[in-house]
């Protein structure tokens, strides 16, 4: 049987190598968005998206990916340790790269800050599909008006951003522009 290629370590916060979910919170409150549902890949041990918007009074609602079985621990740490957290935040353990739209609802933002990081042979193995099907996916389940967001500080942008190219020139997303170190586009239809 083939195993999960989950992914065997943790990220604590780390804002200066990493400061993209801060700068996500930042753009949120810059934009005074409210009321949205919000798709996060990569929660990390700190849950900094989800706790920040389930208190900030926005009414935004979180809806997170890990593949850590420490971050999936810490995620289930601190809804015992502060269960109003999870009435607007669900972070749910495993591969992006199974995502399943009919499992997912339509969302305002998507966060793929970790597009093109992870995806290798393992993932293909057991029927993950690549990162260009997956920002597929998740552009389908985008709401028209709705926004999806990268992050020009990973590692992998360099890869991402040729699917990226690819992707915009398809017509459904137009770029908005940089936001700090994120890359913001929206859905036009
Ligand atoms: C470098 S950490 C960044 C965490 C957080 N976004 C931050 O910047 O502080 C990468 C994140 O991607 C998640 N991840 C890695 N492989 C994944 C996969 N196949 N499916 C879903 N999430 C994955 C990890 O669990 C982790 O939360």
């Amino acid at each position: 049987m083939l195993k999960m290629n989950f992914w065997n370590a943790k990220w604590d916060l780390d804002i200066k190598q990493c400061p993209c979910d801060a700068h996500f919170n930042d753009w949120i409150k810059q934009k005074k968005l409210k009321n949205k549902l919000i798709y996060h890949f990569g929660t990390g041990t700190h849950h900094v998206i989800g706790i920040k918007q389930a208190t900030n009074k926005s009414n935004n609602a979180v809806f997170a990916i890990t593949a850590s079985r420490e971050e999936y621990a810490s995620y289930i740490e601190l809804a015992i340790d502060r269960p109003r957290i999870t009435k607007s935040y669900y972070a749910y353990f495993g591969d992006v790269y199974l995502t399943n739209p009919k499992l997912l609802p339509d969302f305002d933002v998507v966060t793929l800050f970790h597009l093109c990081e992870f995806f290798d042979a393992k993932n293909k193995a057991y029927g993950g599909v690549d990162d260009a099907k997956l920002l597929d996916i998740l552009t389908a389940k985008t709401k028209p008006g709705g926004y999806i967001l990268f992050f020009t500080g990973s590692f992998a942008f360099p890869s991402a951003e040729k699917i990226i190219a690819k992707w915009e020139k398809n017509g459904r997303v137009k770029r908005v522009g940089a936001f700090k170190t994120l890359l913001v586009f929206r859905k036009t239809k």
